[in-house]
C-alpha cells in the first residue's frame, strides 16, 4: 500500500504514463479541463499589467510555472511589448517535456519575434528578480488524504484488489499526523469521528524553495481554494479533492490511472503561512473576479464599442465566465507575495481577504 501523495505522483508525473507527462489533450474543449488562459486573453492581459510596474522597476525576468500549453506565455509576452515591459528573460519551470515542446511550438507560430526571450529550465534559478506566475499548478502537488477516529490520525492510502485500486488505511506517520494536530490547534478543536480531508505535504517546501530563488519581486499564485478555517470546515467532512476528465469533476482519484487530472484545492493560510515563515509579504489575496476588476479589466474594454455584435458577445461570455460567482470568479483565487522593496499591485487594492487567512 502506498500513500496518495505517491500514487498522485505516479499517475500525475510517471515519465511517459503520467497525466502530465504522458501526450493526451489534457487542456481545452476536446480535452479534460479548461484555464482562465485558454478562456480568454483577457486573463493574461490583465495580469501582464500588474506585472510591468515590477518588471520596469526591477528591470527584471518571469518566471512562469507549469506554463500548460503556452497560452499564458503568449498572452503576456505580446501584452508586455505593448506595453513597453518585455521582461529580461521569460523562464519556464514545466515538469512535462512534452508540454514543453508544445509551449514551444505554440510561441513561434504565435509570437515568433519574441520566443527567442524564452527559455525553459529544470531547477529553480538564483537570485530571481521580477515576476513569479503560477496557475494552476499548486492544485496538482501531491496530497495525503486523513480520516480522523477518536484518539488517532488515519492514513488513507492506495491499494490494490482484485484489479482496482481501493482505499486502505494504517496509522499516520509522523510529519501527517502532526500536520493534522497544527490544523486542530488552528482551528480550535479536534476533527469529528471519520472526518475526511487532505494535506500537501510538499507545500511548505514548494513555496519556501520558490522564495529562497527570488531575491526581489512580486508572485502570483492562482488556484482554487480557501482559507484554512474553511478548508477544514466541520461540514467539508469529505476533503477537496477535484479529479478532471473530459470535462466531468468528480472525486475520486482511484480510476483511470494516468488520464484524468487528479487535483486537490489549495489550502491559501497554508501558502500564506510558509510565505511569511519564508521573508515574503502577503501582498493580497482576492478572487479572481476582483483581480481583474481591480487589475485593469475596463482597460481591455476601451475598443467594446468598435467591435462587432458577434465579437462583443464573445467577449462578453469570456468575461462571464473568467468573472461570475458561478463560474471561475470566486472559487479561484490570486494570492500575491512580494519579496524585497517592490510595490503591491493594484489587483489587490479592493476586496482583500488576507486578513482571514
Ligand atoms: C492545470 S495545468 C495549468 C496550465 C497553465 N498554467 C494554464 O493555466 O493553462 C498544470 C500545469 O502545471 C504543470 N505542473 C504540474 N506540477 C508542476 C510542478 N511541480 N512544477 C512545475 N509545473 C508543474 C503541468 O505540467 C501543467 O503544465
Amino acid at each position: 500500500m502506498i500513500g496518495l501523495a505517491e500514487f498522485m505522483q505516479h499517475a500525475l508525473y510517471a515519465p511517459g504514463l503520467g497525466y502530465y507527462t504522458a501526450g493526451n489533450v489534457k487542456f481545452g474543449g476536446s480535452g479534460d479541463f479548461v484555464t482562465a488562459p485558454e478562456i480568454s486573453p483577457l486573463f493574461g492581459r490583465v495580469l501582464a499589467q500588474q506585472a510591468a510596474p515590477s518588471i520596469r522597476a526591477l528591470q527584471g525576468g518571469i518566471l512562469e510555472f507549469g506554463a500548460g500549453s503556452g497560452a499564458l506565455a503568449v498572452t503576456l509576452l505580446k501584452t508586455l511589448a505593448e506595453l513597453d515591459a518585455l521582461p529580461a528573460s521569460y523562464q519556464i519551470l514545466e515538469v512535462s517535456p512534452e508540454l514543453c515542446a508544445r509551449q514551444q511550438e505554440k510561441l513561434i507560430a504565435e509570437v515568433p519575434e519574441l520566443a527567442s526571450i524564452v527559455v525553459w529550465i529544470d531547477a529553480l534559478p538564483e537570485k530571481f528578480r521580477g515576476v513569479v506566475v503560477a496557475n494552476e499548478v499548486l492544485d496538482a502537488l501531491p496530497v495525503e488524504r486523513f480520516v480522523r477516529s477518536p484518539d488517532d490520525v488515519l492514513q488513507l492510502c492506495v491499494g490494490y484488489s482484485d484489479g482496482n485500486f481501493v482505499y486502505q488505511t494504517r496509522p499516520a506517520g509522523t510529519p501527517l499526523r502532526q500536520q493534522v494536530l497544527d490544523i486542530e490547534a488552528k482551528i480550535g478543536g479536534q476533527f469529528a469521528d471519520g472526518y475526511t480531508s487532505e494535506v500537501s505535504l510538499g507545500l511548505k517546501g514548494w513555496i519556501s524553495d520558490l522564495l529562497a530563488a527570488v531575491d526581489e519581486g512580486v508572485v502570483f499564485l492562482f488556484d482554487y481554494g480557501v482559507t484554512c478555517h474553511e478548508y477544514y470546515a466541520a461540514e467539508r467532512d469529505l476533503g477537496w479533492l477535484r479529479c478532471h476528465f473530459r470535462h466531468h469533476a468528480h472525486n475520486e482519484p482511484l480510476i483511470y490511472p494516468g488520464i484524468q487530472d487528479i487535483t486537490a484545492w489549495v489550502n491559501f493560510s497554508g501558502v500564506a503561512d510558509a510565505a511569511f515563515a519564508h521573508g515574503a509579504e502577503i501582498a493580497g489575496f482576492v478572487t479572481q473576479a476582483l483581480f481583474l476588476m481591480n487589475g485593469g479589466l475596463e482597460n481591455e474594454l476601451a475598443d467594446f464599442a468598435a467591435l462587432t455584435q458577434v465579437e462583443q458577445i464573445e467577449l462578453s461570455r469570456q468575461i462571464k465566465l473568467l468573472t461570475l460567482p458561478s463560474e471561475m470568479g470566486e472559487h479561484f483565487k490570486c494570492m500575491g507575495l512580494c519579496k524585497g522593496a517592490v510595490q503591491v499591485p493594484d489587483a489587490f487594492s479592493f476586496g482583500d481577504r488576507a486578513h482571514n487567512l
